[in-house]
């Protein structure tokens, strides 16, 4: 499995998955474990997931499915903006913990911009880190302008910025990309298959997908693991698509398919704030 650095020197998978919409059915629940350990069962080490997920439900579902094989995993989970005060941050994450049944979120997440003090948010991540309860922290959805706001010493410390990040999406690549590359942070890309909208039924993706016995997910993963710093967190609750998407690190995309993408999914020419989902 391919790797990324993080500013702490430690490293994290370049692939995982997602849990958004798992967690939200309590009859769902048994069948999305299983889902995960299957998933684990492949190889994949990174999970994503957030309190916002089935408001603590996928974390729950998380935290059934690695019940006895939490060692070796790569933890992430999101707290709400609402919840970044001092207080409201630890009080999150021992809910979170609580949740996932374990001692430690490896990487843990502001979800989006909060109209909380950002000195507030990172000294209670600061505590968090100290205590052990989480290993890496940093931030999701976050335009340059936000993380300019992060107090300085933490700027490059961020354990990722986490954004909506697809062939059809590229925004963070005007300028985030490159802030982030500077400092060494991994941008990880949500939403890689767009959510399966339009992008997989591209006739570019298609004809690439066919020249290498590969399907338009995997073109469109294979695409972001090309990035460099970049990290690909596609959910799916069925093993056999999981497999699919994981099996995207063997895709190997040459220099007249990243032209041909780039025509057909243009980098932004201008400047433009993150996409949201
Ligand atoms: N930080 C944030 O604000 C934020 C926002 C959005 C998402 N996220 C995170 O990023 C993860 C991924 O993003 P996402 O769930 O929005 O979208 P995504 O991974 O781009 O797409 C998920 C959708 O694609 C389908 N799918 C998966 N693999 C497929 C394949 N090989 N072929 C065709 N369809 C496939 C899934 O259906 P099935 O499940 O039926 O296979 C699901 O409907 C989330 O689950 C969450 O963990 C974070």
């Amino acid at each position: 499995m391919q790797t990324v650095i993080l500013p702490s020197g430690n490293s994290m998978p370049a692939f995982g998955l997602g849990t958004w919409r798992m967690g939200e059915h309590p009859e769902r629940f048994g069948r999305e474990a299983d889902v995960i350990r299957s998933a684990l069962d492949m190889g994949i080490t990174l999970l994503d997931t957030a309190e916002m997920y089935g408001e603590g439900g996928a974390e729950e579902v998380i935290g059934e499915a690695i019940r006895g094989r939490r060692d070796g995993l790569f933890l992430i989970s999101k707290f709400y903006p609402h919840n970044a005060s001092r207080n409201g941050v630890k009080e999150a994450c021992e809910r979170s913990l609580r949740r996932m049944d374990c001692d430690t979120i490896d990487l843990y997440l502001l979800h989006w911009p909060s109209s909380v003090a950002l000195a507030q948010t990172f000294e209670a991540l600061h505590e968090l880190q100290d205590q052990g309860k989480i290993r890496e922290f940093g931030v999701s959805n976050f335009n340059l302008s936000d993380l300019q706001k992060i107090p300085e010493d933490d700027q490059s410390r961020l354990g990722c910025n986490q954004v909506y990040y697809n062939l059809a999406h590229r925004e963070v690549e005007w300028e985030i990309s490159g802030w982030c590359r500077a400092r060494g942070i991994p941008v990880m890309a949500y939403s890689p298959l767009d959510q399966a909208g339009a992008l997989l039924g591209s006739p570019v993706v298609a004809a690439i997908a066919d020249k290498h016995s590969a399907t338009a997910a995997q073109v469109a993963l294979a695409w972001l693991l090309h990035q460099p710093g970049t990290v690909a967190i596609p959910k799916s609750v069925r093993p056999e698509r999981i497999r699919e998407n994981l099996d995207a690190a063997n895709v190997e995309l040459d220099a007249d398919d990243l032209v041909a993408l780039d025509e057909a999914f243009p980098p932004p020419k201008q400047a433009v704030r993150l996409g949201m989902r």
